[in-house]
């Protein structure tokens, strides 16, 4: 593999994953972020996000010279033969997508180009995103210096990011030209992966669809669950046997209080908006959405049917994050579930491993604790919203022993109701008859 200069620009969580796998597989990166303040930190070794193995590539291809960082993408764009955009594209309170900070970066690729780049989209963008950005640098383009612009999304589960840029399961080129197609190629050659190359704007739907996808999956599981529930069946059992079937698959069935972070929800808001945009009304997606939706507002009314009145009543939120091993707490469902708490008025303590500092800024009124233990103390219910591995492994007779009544309401169904109930606790998991 011949390495090549590669701009990565936004310093989040995909623009630093990409950066850092870039260079862990021999090309020369540099990661751009216009926060002055995150660019110094990076330069001293701190790295703003918590994701497992990041904080060690990082620090390894500093090193080695092959990353550094930028405040300017001047200073990124000298030497780039590829220029990721990796700039966040948040929702608006209409659903779409705001693409203000791509169409801000297209302008400033265009001022800055000196010679043939490849301009590739990472973020998640709404399909037509990359014929704009190319318009945008065309326009502002005044040595009209040739560029191939490309759609290459990313498929980074937060938790597992490095992994999956590593050991993809397909690597998607949106190119124009064979050009553009071969360098792209050329940057993952060490990646053991399917290739799948294709036009720009079908790209920019793969990762849409994908992610849309996936909402739709989780929230057929947890409709198919609440049947469970009232017929006197088991949705993990129904899940099992539907995964069985090769077309189905058994990932992405687990039932429970439904999907948060900062991809799911904001892509499948976003691919709806789209729709309704071209003249499609995506029913299901609607769907997905209103299901989810309800899955936390029904969590919340299993704790209410168990201790009938929550006004005065204390319960022990384990788990924060959107999902196990990140601190992310965009769009968790927890937010909601500790709203809903505490507008009927029950006190709540939490506890997470890792995401308290970040939700201590943004999650009022709740008492975090040092650990699960001391969540439960004098608690009336634990209800767990976060499968974290080490919650798997707590002492539940010492948990019992503490609690000011032995409930637990498991929006993860992590725990065995079996070995649960034996141990003397009342147990609800979730799209379980019991
Ligand atoms: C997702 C996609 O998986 C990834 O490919 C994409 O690039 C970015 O968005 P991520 O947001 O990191 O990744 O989390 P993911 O592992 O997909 O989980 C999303 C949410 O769904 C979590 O809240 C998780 O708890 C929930 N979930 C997942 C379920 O409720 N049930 C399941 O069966 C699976």
């Amino acid at each position: 593999m011949k390495p090549q200069n590669v701009c990565v620009i936004g310093c989040g969580y995909v623009g630093l994953v990409t950066g850092a796998c870039l260079a862990g597989i021999g090309h020369n990166v540099i990661c751009v972020d216009n926060d002055i303040s995150k660019v110094s930190a990076l330069k001293k070794g701190r790295i703003p996000i918590y994701e497992p193995g990041l904080d060690q590539l990082i620090h390894t291809n500093v090193k080695k010279k092959r990353l550094s960082f930028a405040g300017s993408i001047a200073e990124g764009m000298k030497n780039a033969e590829v220029i990721f955009i990796a700039v966040g594209t948040p929702p608006t309170d209409d659903g779409s997508a705001d693409l203000t900070f791509i169409e801000s970066v297209a302008r400033d690729i265009a001022a800055n180009l000196k010679k043939y780049v490849v301009v590739a989209e990472k973020s998640t963008v709404p399909v037509e995103t990359g014929d704009n950005v190319e318009k945008t640098i065309n326009r502002y383009n005044k040595n009209n210096v040739a560029f191939d612009m490309v759609s290459n999304p990313e498929f980074l589960r937060e938790g597992t990011a490095m992994d999956d840029f590593l050991h993809p399961d397909r690597i998607v080129i949106g190119a124009k030209s064979k050009k553009a197609e071969k360098i792209m190629m050329g940057l993952y050659a060490p990646l053991k992966a399917k290739f799948l190359v294709t036009d720009v704007k079908s790209a920019e739907l793969i990762k849409h669809a994908s992610n849309s996808f996936l909402a739709v999956k989780i929230s057929f599981i947890n409709s198919v669950g609440r049947v469970c529930e009232q017929v006197g069946a088991d949705a993990t059992r129904v899940a099992e046997g539907m995964g069985l079937d090769p077309r189905i698959g058994r990932s992405f069935l687990h039932s429970g209080i439904g999907f948060g972070g900062f991809c799911l929800p904001k892509d499948l808001e976003a691919f709806y908006y789209i729709s309704r945009k071209v003249g499609y009304d995506f029913q299901l997606l609607r769907g997905a959405k209103e299901v989810n939706e309800d899955q936390r507002a029904y969590f919340v009314k299993k704790i209410e049917d168990a201790l009938w009145i929550l006004k005065g009543k204390t319960i022990a939120l384990l788990g924060i994050a959107f999902k196990p091993n990140t601190d992310d707490i965009r769009f968790a469902p927890a937010l909601d579930i500790v709203t809903r708490l505490q507008a009927k008025g029950a006190r709540v303590k939490a506890y997470d491993p890792v995401a308290m500092p970040r939700a201590k800024s943004v999650v009022k009124g709740v008492t975090f604790c040092k650990n699960a233990y001391d969540a439960v103390n004098g608690a009336d219910c634990l209800a767990l919203v976060t499968e974290w591995p080490e919650f798997k492994t707590l002492n539940m007779k010492k948990m019992k022993s503490s609690m000011s009544h032995a409930l637990i309401v498991d929006g993860r169904n992590m725990f065995d109701p079996d070995a649960i109930r034996a141990l003397g606790f009342e147990y609800h998991g979730m799209g379980k008859a019991r």
